[in-house]
């Protein structure tokens, strides 16, 4: 079949789609960069933006594909649509392109948040839009590690069907599907492709984190963060309702004393950052915070001794985020992530989701001191085949977080088959 690729980025529909036996005859793409990727990897130019786009000037095609962007469906300049750079509704694009060519198939991709955003109305806008021009609308969650491929990565696959085709024999690929091949992360990792070296002051830190894993020698840890701030602390957990007098008596961050407060701003310097804002614990972090006091309670002194080496720069390195091993809490056994909200340490089997936001999440191999490669990156993506890839690491890493899994359209193209009613 001929298949359409808007939003085209690196290509994951075209590789996926390809090597089932379809052919591109179009692409778009914005990004002037990954146009020229494009081109070198799929040997077809992109046209720009889809908004310019006349749908007589895209060829007849039976496969229209679509991993359309962080929609906002606010109008530009509410909350969520002066988040997102590309506002306006684009996915209006893709619906007056399969409006004039009533390709057989359209297939879109995305997050799942994508279903449920603004209460759903999103989706139903979607739904209603490709219903209103003759297609039958299904979807799946599937992520990579459902098909072989060690990334957590959940995203939601859309198939839109037009009403004089029958898709009885259509399966969406599951775990249990025939030939599958599982690959590990071992056979994935590959240390002699160009890596960027994990900064000291980061092996540093999860240098200081094993010594206090060590020294507690704690029986198991289970999907709960070490939250050092609580080390000493005693304030209530929501102190909103409480003055300044009767909170003198408590212990701020690291069991800082508050006597001697006499304003909330003086008081709340004294607060870890996450209780700043509300005056409270936040609910989801209560469990990890009860936890820590209560290591604290039974290892005072090792505890002291260890948080004064413990740099108070940088908020989110004072939290371990433990979703590895319950047992065994040796760090280079894991993979690490530095995120916002803490340093987090997970399981060594599955490669957490890439994702185009911020390239300080770049998955950590600590036995390695290194960084995960871009091309190991490709790997979980299924795009080790394409030529070339964004020369500055950020720049790929931000296009492979962008990207649709390959293998998992590799494996709904194959079920793809149009047969008329
Ligand atoms: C979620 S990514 C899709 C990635 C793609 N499916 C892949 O496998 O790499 C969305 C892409 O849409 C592009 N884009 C955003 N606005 C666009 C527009 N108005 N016209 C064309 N492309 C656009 C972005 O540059 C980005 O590469």
């Amino acid at each position: 079949m001929k298949f359409i690729d808007i939003f085209s980025g690196l290509g994951g529909f075209h590789v996926g789609l390809k090597n089932n036996g379809h052919e591109c005859v179009f692409s778009c793409e914005i990004n002037e960069d990954l146009r020229d990727l494009y081109e070198i990897n799929h040997g077809i130019r992109p046209h720009d933006d889809i908004r310019t786009v006349s749908e007589s000037d895209v060829p007849a095609h039976d496969i229209l594909c679509a991993g359309f962007p962080c929609q906002p469906f606010s109008l530009a300049g509410k909350k969520k649509g002066a988040k997102c750079p590309e506002s306006g509704r684009l996915i209006d694009h893709v619906v007056r392109i399969a409006d004039y060519h009533k390709p057989q198939f359209v297939l879109l991709e995305n997050v799942p948040n994508v279903l449920t955003i603004e209460n759903g109305t999103f989706w139903d806008y979607v739904r209603n839009s490709f219903e209103r021009i003759g297609y039958r609308i299904d979807y799946r969650v599937i992520s990579p590690v459902d098909l072989g491929i060690p990334q957590n990565r959940k995203r939601v696959f859309i198939l839109g069907t037009r009403s004089d085709i029958n898709a009885e024999s259509f399966k969406w690929p599951s775990a249990s599907d025939e030939g599958i091949v599982r690959v590990s992360l071992e056979e994935v990792l590959d240390n002699t492709l160009d890596h960027k070296k994990l900064e000291s002051k980061k092996s540093d830190i999860l240098a200081l984190w094993q010594e206090l894993l060590n020294g507690l020698n704690i029986a198991t840890l289970c999907s709960v963060s070490i939250v050092a701030p609580e080390f000493g602390a005693t304030y209530p957990e929501n102190f909103s309702k409480l003055s300044l007098r009767e909170l003198k008596h408590y212990k701020g961050a690291y069991g800082q004393s508050l006597e001697h407060c006499h304003t909330w701003a003086e008081l709340l310097a004294l607060m870890p950052s996450y209780v700043q804002k509300g005056k409270q614990i936040p609910q989801w972090m209560l469990k990890s915070i009860r936890f820590s006091r209560n290591l604290y309670q039974a290892n005072e002194n090792f505890c002291d001794q260890w948080a004064k080496k413990l740099s108070k720069i940088n908020n989110s390195w004072q939290i371990l985020e433990w979703r590895g091993a319950h047992v065994k809490h040796v760090i280079k056994d894991h993979i690490v992530q530095f995120r916002a909200s803490g340093i987090r340490i997970l399981k060594a089997d599955i490669a957490p989701s890439l994702i185009a936001m911020t390239p300080t999440q770049i998955p950590i191999i600590p036995s390695e001191s290194r960084y995960v490669s871009k091309h190991e990156a490709a790997k979980l993506q299924y795009l080790h085949t394409l030529k070339k890839l964004p020369e500055k690491n950020n720049a790929a890493f931000k296009a492979l977080g962008n990207a649709v899994n390959a293998k998992i359209i590799e494996l709904i193209g194959k079920n793809l088959i149009p047969v008329s009613l």
